[in-house]
């Protein structure tokens, strides 16, 4: 594995433009479950009852004290080492560096990662269905207080600013997703199972682009059959070792 995160650095050390992608497994160090691993969130609860449009028509009062109880876990994790060598990452390649992100913990701005594209929306964020307005929202709230009220015109039809299955991602951020894994020299995936369309799709772009694709992973994945190179591992172990032999290579 040494050998491949050396050949990765040597590669990366020399470009100029780096689009990162990452999933639920670059959070597991910090404490939050990933979806499809064996301990996985949709192992033990089901994605219709709690992350589609119907269900939340269907009983927003539910719905919202999932993700109620998913805030609280998420507000009380920290960044761990692989959130920390992105933003090493994005300190050296500056704006040629790009973060796309399928999670909604909002670990990478915490870590101070500052070009994010969060595909998914933010669990810290609140959506009001009568004003339109998105609102950062960090507060837990108790039972009888949810669906909480709009900060704005006070009405109770808001939603967590997340997107569900059977949704589209917003069309111009996807569209700019899209032409960061096309134009970038590198394409890094780090913990994600590329089980979701049409994320996805990223690594492929890039693939057929013809630019460097390497995934950073604790198992292969859909997206490995994209990758020049694969290295299996933690990422929490992988990334910092990757992100120093970088800055070495650098001077
Ligand atoms: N380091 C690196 N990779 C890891 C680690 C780790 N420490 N732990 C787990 N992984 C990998 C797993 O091998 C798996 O490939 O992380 C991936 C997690 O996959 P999923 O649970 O499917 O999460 P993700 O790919 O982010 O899911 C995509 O699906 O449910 C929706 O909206 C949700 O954004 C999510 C999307
Ligand atoms: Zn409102």
């Amino acid at each position: 594995m040494i050998e491949r995160i050396k050949k990765a650095a040597d590669i990366i050390k020399n470009a100029k433009r780096i689009t990162v992608l990452t999933g639920a497994g670059i959070s597991k160090a910090s404490g939050i479950p990933t979806f499809r691993d064996k301990n996985g969130l949709w192992r033990k609860y089901s994605i219709e009852e709690f992350a589609t449009p119907q269900a939340f028509k269907e009983n927003p009062k539910k719905v919202w004290q999932w993700y109620n109880q998913r805030k609280k876990l998420i507000k009380q994790a920290k960044p761990n080492k692989a959130h920390y060598a992105l933003a090493e990452l994005e300190e050296l390649f500056k704006d040629g560096f790009a973060l796309i992100t399928q999670n909604i913990d909002n670990l990478h701005r915490l870590a101070s990662n500052r070009r994010i594209y969060e595909l998914h929306g933010n669990i810290f964020q609140t959506k009001c269905l009568v004003c339109d307005k998105v609102y950062l929202d960090e507060d837990v709230y108790e039972d009888e207080q949810l669906p909480p009220a709009c900060r704005y015109c006070k009405s109770k039809k808001t939603r967590p600013n997340v997107v569900w299955f059977g949704e589209s991602l917003d069309t111009s951020m996807i569209k700019k997703a899209m032409g960061l894994a096309a134009t970038c020299d590198v394409f890094i995936s780090i913990g994600t199972s590329g089980a979701v369309m049409p994320v996805a799709k990223l690594p492929q772009i890039a693939q057929y682009m013809g630019r460097y694709v390497v995934e950073f992973n604790a198992d292969y994945s859909t997206i490995s059959m994209f990758a020049d190179d694969v290295i299996i591992g933690k990422a929490e172990e992988t990334l910092p070792l990757l992100v120093s032999l970088i800055k070495r290579g650098r001077g």
